[in-house]
């Protein structure tokens, strides 16, 4: 029969695709998807242009990933956590954070494990675990503080755990985990013999001067975990979709046994333009960090001046916005509310929780402030009439 297999069907299509549409509908200003209205920097562009014409990078790259790739990926982890990486075990480069989340799954959880995700979580997790077979545990953080309740998460840890998700900066709240968190999820590690996957695509957009602890540094976590790199909010190319897994050689070579039979390898010349970018001197990760401060900065302010209650996220591309003295309805409704007769699209963050959780975001809209001053103007206008009503 002409139909998809059962273990896609429930799935749907994503709420960005979603979003994006009714946004080019209304003509709205897509505060949606987290991607850059403007371009990564000049020279790491050339890198890949370069590498695209000079005719050495046109044909499949190593599977593990191009060796000037991953020396860099391990120069970038010595330099800013002081881990020292083997680059031919403890290494391996990835479609994406996404590609590298589905092979650290497929490779290290078994069919009836447990996997312990925070919501709201990325949208890719659940059907990751669920395609893999395994069993996905909620842990909700609530607002305002996004904190999470430690004996709720205790007790999701048996011994049918496997693993545990952490995204740290976090999407779409902006949470940083502190060093006491991170020492409490650690310590369950080690007593229920659990393994960590530590999603930090967003390691260098975390504001104010915050210092987060890196989970692999912890006493003992190393051989216990993995963590996902990319390049696309770093150096704003998320088209490009280059990624990579770290971590002690057993699990990186599990991640990689599935991740060899799924893409097999990652775009060639992308990978020599990801190499230069890593190289980038410590001024550019400075001035990233303080042009994305202020376009949050400015987000907060627009959004808690029309109405919201608008928390400062303390990394990352989002800020989470209650509407409760705004709208009377759902998330969903004030979402599509916002993108027809305000124009401007936010995302609706019950998508990122589980069916018993999705009470705790109903009031809260998702916006991304990766976006042009152009653009961030343009909502502060539309957004404006908000106070008009
Ligand atoms: C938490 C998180 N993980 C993974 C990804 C995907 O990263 P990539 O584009 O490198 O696949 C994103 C992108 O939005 C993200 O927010």
């Amino acid at each position: 029969m002409a139909d998809m297999a059962k273990r896609v069907a429930d799935f749907g299509t994503t709420i960005f695709s979603e979003m994006n549409t009714l946004a080019a509908q209304y003509n709205a200003v897509n505060l949606g998807q987290g991607k850059p209205d403007f371009d990564g920097p000049h020279e790491v562009i050339r890198a890949a242009m370069e590498a695209l014409s000079n005719g050495n990078f046109n044909q499949y790259a190593p599977g593990l990933g191009l060796p000037a790739l991953r020396e860099a990926i391990v120069a970038h982890e010595s330099h800013f956590y002081n881990l020292n990486l083997d680059p031919d075990r403890e290494v391996i480069v990835t479609v994406g954070a996404t590609e590298a989340v589905f092979a650290a799954i497929l490779g290290l959880v078994d069919p009836g494990d447990e996997v312990i995700v925070f919501e709201p979580f990325y949208d890719s997790y659940v059907p990751n675990i669920l395609m893999a077979g395994a069993v996905p545990r909620y842990c909700p953080l609530r607002p305002p503080t996004w904190e999470f309740d430690r004996d709720e998460l205790r007790r999701l840890f048996n011994d049918r755990t496997r693993a545990i998700i952490i995204n740290t900066p976090h999407n779409p709240t902006g949470k940083i985990y502190t060093h006491d968190e991170l020492a409490f999820i650690a310590s369950l590690c080690h007593e229920f013999d659990v393994l960590a996957i530590t999603d930090e695509v967003y390691e260098h957009l975390t504001f104010d001067g915050l210092q987060p602890t890196h989970l692999l540094k912890m006493d003992g976590m190393f051989e216990r975990s993995v963590k996902i790199g990319s390049i696309g909010k770093t150096f704003s190319v998320t088209g490009w979709k280059i990624g990579w897994i770290v971590g002690t050689a057993p699990l990186v070579a599990g991640a990689q046994r599935a991740r060899q039979f799924m893409s097999f390898a990652v775009a060639h010349p992308l990978q020599v333009g990801a190499a230069y970018a890593l190289k980038s001197p410590s001024t550019y990760y400075e001035e990233l960090i303080s042009s994305f401060e202020l376009k949050r900065n400015r987000l907060v302010n627009v959004l808690n001046r029309v109405g919201f209650k608008a928390a400062t996220p303390q990394g990352g591309y989002f800020v989470m916005a209650d509407f409760s003295d705004i709208f009377e309805g759902d998330d969903v409704a004030f979402a599509k509310w916002l993108t027809q007769e305000i124009g401007v699209t936010c995302i609706p963050p019950t998508f990122f929780y589980s069916e018993a959780n999705k009470q705790i975001v109903s009031k809260q809209a998702r916006f991304a402030f990766c976006k042009s001053d152009a653009m961030l103007n343009a909502a502060e206008e539309k957004l404006a009439y908000l106070k008009h009503d």
